[in-house]
């Protein structure tokens, strides 16, 4: 099955319009519009207009970090999928560690938002992981299983044909310990073999599944090599544009 790669860049809350837009610029640059693969940004709310504009016309999709799962109401500080989609973007993370572990998002209200993006026809790229602690105590199956099931309820394999999965194993987020290759591999797997039985094999065969979590140059290409890992979502790694370019560029085994 041939699965489109994907490296997805998470700017979570760094840089200001002009550093957004320089980098944004920087990497179209840096991409190729016949590229054999997709890229994306997920600036700030606030820089998602000001990058737009500059992206406009490349091949690069921009991605929300998050959104509320109304149209609209009073959600003090919340923004909408009307207004990210009214900003530009194309696609939103739901779920990102950050969400569930600082702010205490739960699988209820991710499920919410998954729903609410595919109704708006943004597309969905779902977070999950476990944490050192629940690797430690064989139970990284456990929790992925529980976070797709819940995330994922009451939807149709229909509705989520845009779906995307990103893994990110908590304790690989912004701690220099990525997941080995085999890690990743074996947690891909999983993912895929559930969403193979809660929906269809196809479907299963169809998501893309990317891995984040100390994403680097350095190690881009052995987690590419991996035939599950579908692409990349990358955190720190992706705000300098030579480095996110060599990782846009990697050289893994193309073919899914
Ligand atoms: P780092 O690449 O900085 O570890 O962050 C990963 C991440 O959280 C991407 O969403």
């Amino acid at each position: 099955m041939q699965r489109r790669k994907m490296v997805a860049g998470n700017w979570k809350m760094h840089l200001n319009m002009e550093e957004a837009c320089g980098l944004a610029e920087r990497i179209k640059n840096a991409v190729d519009p016949d590229l054999d693969r997709d890229v994306l940004i997920a600036p700030s709310f606030t820089n998602l207009h000001s990058v737009k504009k500059v992206i406009e016309g490349s091949p690069i999709f921009l991605a929300a970090q998050n959104m509320n799962w109304e149209e609209k109401g009073a959600f003090t500080g919340d923004v909408s999928p009307l207004q990210i989609k009214d900003a530009g973007s194309t696609h939103v993370i739901i779920g990102h560690s950050e969400r569930r572990h600082v702010f205490g998002e739960t699988d209820g209200m991710l499920n919410k938002k998954v729903k609410a993006a595919v109704t708006h026809s943004i597309t969905p790229i779902l977070c999950i992981g476990e944490t050192l602690e629940e690797r430690e105590s064989q139970k990284t199956y456990r929790v992925l299983e529980t976070q797709l099931v819940k995330g994922l309820a009451n939807l149709s394999e229909n509705e989520l044909s845009s779906l995307i999965i990103a893994y990110e194993p908590v304790w690989a987020i912004g701690t220099g310990k990525t997941a080995t290759p085999e890690q990743a591999q074996d947690a891909h797997i999983f993912v895929r073999k559930k969403l193979s039985s809660m929906f269809s094999v196809s479907f299963g065969e169809t998501i893309r599944i990317l891995y984040g979590g100390s994403v680097k140059p350095e190690n881009i290409d052995e987690l590419m090599a991996q035939p599950d890992l579908d692409g990349v979502l990358v955190g720190g790694a992706s705000l300098k544009a030579e480095g996110f370019s060599r990782i846009i560029h990697f050289q893994g085994v193309i073919t899914g």
